[in-house]
């Protein structure tokens, strides 16, 4: 069953039925000030930080579900309705919610009123504009009454959830004008306010939450708006909100437009005062003045519109199934924007104040947004790599606000280091910018330790090496990117975190995900280091790497697939010989990725072994037979019920490496069977099952063993969106940036008749067009550039500036 539809031409998701079988969300801003928004109008804002610098509340696991947002109430007689149909839940006589780049548009009609929201923060801005549209299509005169709704949040979205005895007393506001201020705490240590205003004189407002809404209501009906009557209140303490009300009288067939502003606004120190506790408002009116009419939003809409078309022109293809390119062109991209931006920070499923930016998770997001804006991708692993510690290892998370480790998340996490080659050799690959790697960072943010970032990579490179166990391969440490097997924590008590609990830090357990990563990415620091002439460093690494080779075929191979790690007795973990848990994903993916053993076909009995017992209708589970008990020797893992999360989940992160592993040993239908299980446009017609947005990538769909296999949850921020489009792109597709141009080497269903694929590079435009006339998989048999042939895969640097064409026949 559908909710809505595609609408590729605008790049929007239009859902035409309220009732989701979950909110589906968009986010709102690029830069420093963001807004989630679900189709009902749900949601919250922030600036940079979503736990320190929340400016609106939001309850999670809240009944009903979602409530809560920035709310618009009409009240037409003794009808009172919302364009998003929440919180009142009138029946509507029409309802879209339009999510699209950046920007959410809420349509909702009742009674001959229609009522458009048009959310969005202009480029560059510290705001959001929400511009109302009120449409009277009946044959009468229609007086109707219009409030505008949110609520503050105590600026720390944490403590704002605990400290009541506090709370209850601090709220602050001011009104003056159109214009509502939210200073709780601006007179002591805080240099910033908010503030929520609109463009037209209001005849009333109300600031005092239990008074516009009455103590004993909901959202659903406040006292105010059902009397259309506000009450004019000023909040001191208790819950601070900001509520405008506006008399409006339409005639048949008249429309009026409301641009409201929610802004957010840091001063001097010694600016913060107008006159005695009277707040400098400046900044504001100023930010006010610039988006007044309605010719100033819809400028800035257009730029915002043109940011994005100018974003998505960077890769673009055109296959035989619109779902893909629809992925690939739209949602995936958009996805990979919004994950680089809010690592697992914010979401529907991620509180906002639990995680800041992830060490592994934010080096992983980059290879699906690098392309996009490079500047700030740059800038991201600079920020990451001044986290590490000086022996490689690193703060496991880190605030975006102070950009500091963080180390209330714990550490000791062995895979995290070897992210870093990963982003900042992505990164060169696109760019050409070789500069980075001479830049001096700091460790543990701590500047008088600073090394180049090369001397990072290198560290990050050796921290390995130097951590190996009783069989050459990796010490898994606390855990690797499974964060839940934990094969050092024993942990029997019910009241602390796997994640930072007591870690035996022994030194027997490995795993065999991090001698994979090792080898592909050591392999990347080899190539690395010849290309800037630093042959020794390199020879000396290769070797590191051909030893970890090794040690993987004689102790991590169990006879049909690759074991997943020796737990901290030295007993094998995913093995045959196993109850539960007999075989991994994750090792699989990055064994066979890494090519190790293909000669002699470890690779392909390792993915035939996960066709036959970790595949199933909805894609592939972490691992199988589920664990149906708690083995203290493996920690959280065992923890989730079977067919959840870590636990036999499909685990959508790591399907891509199994693709790319596919496409390795050249089995293109595999592959591309696997892409369209988990892709979301292509399970649009099961959203009842699947439950979250047909329109973005989830952590975890519910694994075979589950009760409701296909069932999704966690929808928006995982590492799956930047993996599935590196997956799709580079290896399915098979266009590869490189350090001297693009290889393009595509591994494809036979069926195909080929694919066209527009990418700029560095500077350049490359119309490519992949033809399969023998209907193979795999193969280049010509490769013709601007004309002329060429030989091998690798497409030369072309000029800048122009458009250059490039034909590959397979075969
Ligand atoms: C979550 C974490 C990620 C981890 C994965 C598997 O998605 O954000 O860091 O690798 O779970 O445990
Ligand atoms: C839990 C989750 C895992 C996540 C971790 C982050 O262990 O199962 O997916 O990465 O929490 O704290």
């Amino acid at each position: 069953m559908k909710y809505g539809f595609f609408d590729d031409a605008n790049r929007e998701y239009v859902i035409t039925n309220p009732k989701t079988p979950y909110p589906w969300i968009n986010y709102l801003g690029n830069e420093d000030f963001f807004s989630l928004v679900s189709n009902t109008g749900g949601g919250y804002t922030f600036y940079k930080d979503a736990k320190f610098r929340r400016l609106t509340r939001y309850r999670y696991n809240n009944v009903p579900t979602d409530d809560g947002g920035k709310y618009f109430y009409i009240k037409d007689g003794e009808t009172v309705w919302n364009p998003g149909w929440k919180p009142c839940k009138t029946s509507l006589d029409k309802y879209e919610c339009h999510h699209g780049m950046s920007y959410t548009k809420i349509i909702g009609a009742k009674n001959g009123v229609e009522a458009e929201v048009l959310q969005f923060v202009p480029l560059g801005f510290w705001g959001e504009i929400l511009k109302v549209s009120l449409k009277n299509e009946s044959k009468e005169t229609k007086k109707l009454k219009l409030f505008s709704f949110i609520e503050w949040c105590l600026w720390n979205a944490s403590d704002d959830m605990e400290n009541f005895q506090r709370n209850f007393s601090t709220g602050e506001v001011e009104i003056e004008g159109s214009v509502i201020y939210h200073k709780t705490e601006f007179k002591e240590r805080r240099n910033h306010y908010a503030f929520y205003s609109v463009n037209t004189p209001i005849q009333g407002y109300d600031t005092d939450r239990e008074s516009f809404i009455g103590l004993y209501n909901g959202f659903d009906c406040p006292d105010a708006v059902m009397e259309g009557k506000p009450r004019n209140t000023e909040a001191h303490g208790w819950s601070p909100i900001a509520s405008h009300y506006i008399e409006v009288e339409l005639a048949p067939g008249a429309s009026k437009d409301f641009i409201f502003m929610l802004g957010y606004v840091e001063v001097a120190p010694e600016e913060k005062w107008e006159s005695k506790l009277v707040i400098n408002k400046k900044p504001a009116k100023a930010m006010i003045a610039k988006y007044d009419t309605v010719e100033k939003v819809q400028a800035a809409f257009n730029e915002l519109r043109s940011y994005w078309d100018n974003l998505l022109g960077k890769i673009t293809i055109k296959s035989n199934d619109e779902r893909l390119d629809r992925m690939v062109n739209i949602w995936n991209q958009y996805q990979c924007m919004i994950t680089f931006n809010m690592s697992r920070s914010a979401s529907f499923f991620e509180s906002g104040i639990g995680r800041g930016m992830g060490f592994r998770d934010s080096n992983q997001d980059l290879i699906g947004f690098v392309h996009q804006i490079p500047a700030r991708a740059r800038e991201r692993i600079l920020d990451i790599a001044a986290t590490q510690f000086e022996d490689g290892s690193c703060y496991h998370q880190y605030q975006p606000l102070t950009k500091k480790g963080n180390s209330a998340i714990g550490g000791d996490f062995n895979d995290d280091p070897l992210w870093l080659i990963l982003s900042t050799t992505e990164y060169i690959k696109e760019t050409g910018d070789f500069s980075i790697l001479d830049e001096m960072v700091p460790f543990d943010n701590d500047e008088s330790k600073a090394k180049t970032h090369f001397e990072h990579l290198k560290i990050s490179f050796y921290h390995v090496v130097n951590n190996l166990g009783p069989h050459n391969l990796p010490l898994i440490g606390r855990a690797d990117w499974n964060d839940c097997l934990n094969l050092n924590c024993f942990s029997n008590d019910p009241n602390e975190s796997f994640q930072t609990t007591g870690n035996k830090k022994g030194r027997t357990a490995e795993s065999l995900m991090i001698a994979g990563l090792f080898v592909i990415y050591g392999k990347e620091f080899v190539k690395l280091c010849k290309q800037i002439g630093k042959n020794d460093e390199a020879a000396e690494a290769q070797k590191h790497v051909d030893n970890m080779i090794e040690a993987v075929k004689k102790d991590g191979w169990d006879g049909e697939w690759y074991l997943r790690a020796y737990d901290y007795f030295g007993r094998k973990v995913g093995s045959n010989e196993n109850e539960e848990g007999k075989i991994f994903i994750e090792s699989q993916g990055w064994c066979t990725m890494a090519e190790i053993g293909k000669e002699e076909g470890l690779c392909q009995k390792a993915l035939d072994s996960v066709k036959e017992r970790l595949d199933c209708k909805y894609g592939i589970v972490l691992n199988n037979p589920a664990f149906t008990k708690y083995y203290i020797e493996y920690g959280e893992i065992s923890t989730y019920p079977a067919g959840y999360k870590e636990n036999a989940g499909i685990f959508c992160h790591n399907n891509p490496w199994i693709m790319i592993g596919e496409t390795m040993i050249g089995r293109g239908d595999r592959a591309y069977e696997y892409y369209t299980k988990i892709a979301p446009s292509f399970l649009e017609d099961i959203s009842d099952l699947h439950k979250v947005e047909p329109y973005v990538y989830c952590q975890m769909i519910a694994g075979k063993d589950a009760y409701r296999p296909g069932e999704a949850k966690n929808s928006w921020l995982s590492g799956t969106a930047a993996w599935n489009f590196y997956a799709i792109i580079q290896y399915i597709l098979g266009l590869k940036p490189d350090y001297d141009g693009i290889s393009i080497n595509p591994c494809i269903p036979k069926a195909w008749d080929g694919f066209t694929m527009i990418r700029q590079f560095r500077g350049a435009t490359y119309n490519i067009t992949v033809k399969n006339p023998n209907h193979v998989s795999k193969g280049v048999k010509q490769l013709i550039v601007n004309g002329k042939q060429v030989d091998g895969i690798v497409v030369p640097m072309q000029e800048a500036g122009k458009t250059h064409t490039v034909e590959v026949i397979m075969g």
